[in-house]
């Protein structure tokens, strides 16, 4: 029974449900999140060494399944509804087992994990961080099926981070103190944990004990600013005079990867962990506005600015650059990182935009020039690419380095006739002036949103991931869920269901598959959510917008999606287990769908109260990982009291066939 479990996710935890575009939408201020989050990635299988500090790398593609055998060949699991399952459940023949746990070690130095929670800050650093989300497996090129990096990010952090959760002392003026050894703490299980993997002589996924290349990035590492932003007025602070470094990332919700072998971690819900007090500055400033920054002492979530003041981004006219102020421009980018480079810095590349970036998913065309798509993960936001100037050499790829510094940003137009159209985020053209606040291009990247809704960008339901057909080049993106649609955003095509509970799939295809394309058409792939007739906890009918149009197994709030390398679409979901539109979906599960027939087979359901995010392969994608992030209850454990903990789990055939095969 649920209420005998102690339960450790709380309305801290999650939150990136946010709705801001106001091009649509009145009434900014009303603000209220609840949900949680996901991620994957797959497709480019890499093995490359040292891009950053020069190096290489080879492009393999896996043979996936031959000829005819049919694309989806197991047999699918059925929904979980119990209140407290807890555990992993995977199709038969397959065996799911915890492998990376928050907690484990990721450096050689770090102490074993504690089931109180009591390390402190230090150890922290040392191992794996907190929420797994996006990920991607980056094989040697000797082994590439038994040895490699994987790359996983840590998105956000919850209340069982500490022995008793986190600790908020309220003072007088209405704000709160937090204990800076917390604060560490949270901001140590921040950012991307880097692994040496190998598959030993048993079968059995090991951490490789001292290597050189484990890695973890945190909230505190130093990174630098590419692109067009690096050393701007915009992006200067008290304790970053010169704009050209950044403390960290956060937030890493999904991410990609490029041909020459770097991961892309990818900002999401910066917002959540700032404050700019001063109503009058904040208005005038779209770059906290349109984004989200708040203006009480309950906007960051974590108060880390209680004792970290560069996350108060509220203006001291007494400080150089107004204080950190301008400290929220500086989150929100793709960062790029050699994982193969242990000492490499990485990079925030500005030429690609600042949103609540949930991914960037690299489509590489014939001619060596490339999209980068992205989701901007809020109610009401947009779908959005970012084409290189430059061309991918793939025999001279450490010349492709710097290749994210410059290019075109485009928003995306879905109209009613199934035609699309990539909108430019040029300055000085349509609208994107001076009169309407661009004082150049590097306003209109810090304000991506506030440029696109001039350029008549099409409102989503909350565009998460984006996956590439291995062969077509056909995109789709998840759009998880948009409660303010019909209301706040009217009804569309590419968004039909008003107060939109359970989320949809749309696919387009580039003008002449060419990742540059300005034009596209698209349609939608499913509509997630309940079969026509079913029935709601008490026997009765459905509403109508609680009805999809799945063929096979039913999920809700599609979120993590990826293609592997014979073309199965696997979708990951993030939705609201306790919610009463989710009493037929259940737990939050792993599907495969055949993008022809669209026929949808549920592979796996994970845990209670958490989602299933992070998707990666071995080349020959007979090894797979997926994320369990935020379990409810006690997974892995799964005894019904121990600390439950965000787990990369590592799937097998138990004969070694092709996943999903
Ligand atoms: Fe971090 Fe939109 O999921
Ligand atoms: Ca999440
Ligand atoms: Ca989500
Ligand atoms: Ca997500």
């Amino acid at each position: 029974m649920r209420q005998d479990h102690q339960h450790y996710h709380t309305d801290l935890a999650a939150v990136d449900d946010r709705r801001l575009n106001p091009s649509q939408a009145a009434d900014l201020d009303t603000i209220i999140n609840r949900s949680r989050r996901q991620v994957l990635k797959g497709g480019l299988a890499l093995a490359a060494i040292g891009l950053f500090g020069g190096g290489l790398l080879g492009c393999q593609r896996s043979p996936g399944t031959p000829g005819s055998a049919p694309l989806l060949g197991f047999t699918g699991v059925a929904a979980q509804t119990a209140a407290d399952f807890d555990q992993v459940l995977v199709a038969e023949g397959y065996s799911a087992r915890p492998f990376f746990s928050w907690g484990d070690a990721v450096l050689d130095n770090a102490p074993a994990w504690l089931d109180d929670a009591s390390q402190d800050w230090q150890a922290q650093l040392l191992q794996a961080g907190d929420n797994h989300d996006g990920m991607h497996f980056f094989p040697f090129e000797d082994a590439p099926n038994t040895h490699g990096l994987l790359v996983i990010n840590h998105e956000y952090i919850n209340p069982t981070l500490h022995p008793d959760g986190l600790t908020f002392t309220h003072l007088a003026d209405g704000r709160r103190q937090r204990p800076v050894d917390q604060v560490r703490k949270e901001q140590a299980a921040h950012g991307v944990s880097v692994l040496e993997i190998r598959r030993d002589a048993e079968g059995q996924w090991q951490r490789v004990a001292g290597s050189r290349l484990h890695r973890r990035i945190s909230a505190m590492t130093p990174m630098a600013i590419g692109g067009p932003l690096a050393g701007d007025l915009r992006m200067r602070t008290a304790s970053d005079p010169s704009g050209t470094e950044v403390l960290g990332t956060l937030n890493n919700c999904s991410m990609g990867v490029t041909p020459w072998g770097t991961y892309l971690t990818c900002e999401e819900n910066f917002h959540n962990y700032f404050v700019n007090r001063d109503a009058a500055d904040h208005a005038t400033r779209p770059t906290h506005q349109r984004y989200g920054i708040g203006q009480d002492q309950h906007s960051a979530y974590y108060a880390w600015e209680s004792v970290d003041p560069r996350f108060d981004a509220t203006p001291d006219p007494a400080v150089e650059y107004q204080g950190h102020v301008n400290e929220p421009n500086r989150f929100g980018w793709v960062v790029e990182i050699d994982p193969f480079d242990p000492d490499s810095k990485p990079i925030k590349r500005t030429a690609m935009g600042r949103l609540g970036r949930e991914c960037s998913v690299v489509s590489l065309g014939d001619d060596g020039r490339m999209a980068v798509y992205s989701g901007d993960d809020a109610r009401g936001e947009y779908v959005w690419k970012f084409v290189p100037d430059g061309r991918h050499d793939a025999s001279n790829p450490s010349a492709s380095r710097h290749l994210l510094d410059t290019g075109t940003l485009y928003a995306a137009r879905f109209d009613e006739d199934g035609h699309g159209h990539w909108l430019p985020l040029i300055w000085g053209q349509n609208g994107l002036t001076e009169d309407n606040g661009f004082a150049d291009q590097q306003a209109v990247l810090l304000n991506a949103r506030g440029a696109a809704d001039i350029l008549g960008a099409t409102p989503m339901d909350r565009p998460e991931w984006v996956a590439v057909h291995p062969d077509s080049r056909e995109v789709y993106v998840t759009l998880t869920n948009n409660r303010d649609r019909g209301s706040r955003f009217p009804v569309d095509a590419a968004n039909p269901r008003a107060n939109n509970q359970h989320g949809q799939i749309v696919r387009w295809r580039e003008a002449n598959a060419d990742p540059a394309a300005t034009t596209f058409e698209w349609d939608v792939f499913l509509l997630a959510g309940d079969q026509p007739g079913a029935l709601d906890a008490d026997g009765q009918p459905l509403p109508d917008n609680l009805i999809g149009n799945i063929q096979g197994d039913i999920f809700s709030s599609p979120d993590g999606l990826a293609f592997d390398g014979a073309g199965r679409l696997w979708i990951q979901t993030d939705s609201d287990d306790e919610a009463a539109h989710t009493v037929n979906t259940g737990c939050n599960q792993l599907l495969c769908a055949d993008p022809q027939t669209r026929e949808v087979r549920r592979f796996l359901v994970g845990p209670r109260g958490g989602e299933i995010t992070g998707i990666t392969w071995t080349p020959d994608y007979r090894t797979l990982w997926i994320n369990v992030q935020h379990p409810g209850i006690s997974y892995p454990a799964s005894d019904g009291h121990s600390r439950p903990r965000s787990t990369t789990v590592v799937i097998t055939h138990d004969q070694g066939k092709v996943i999903g095969s």
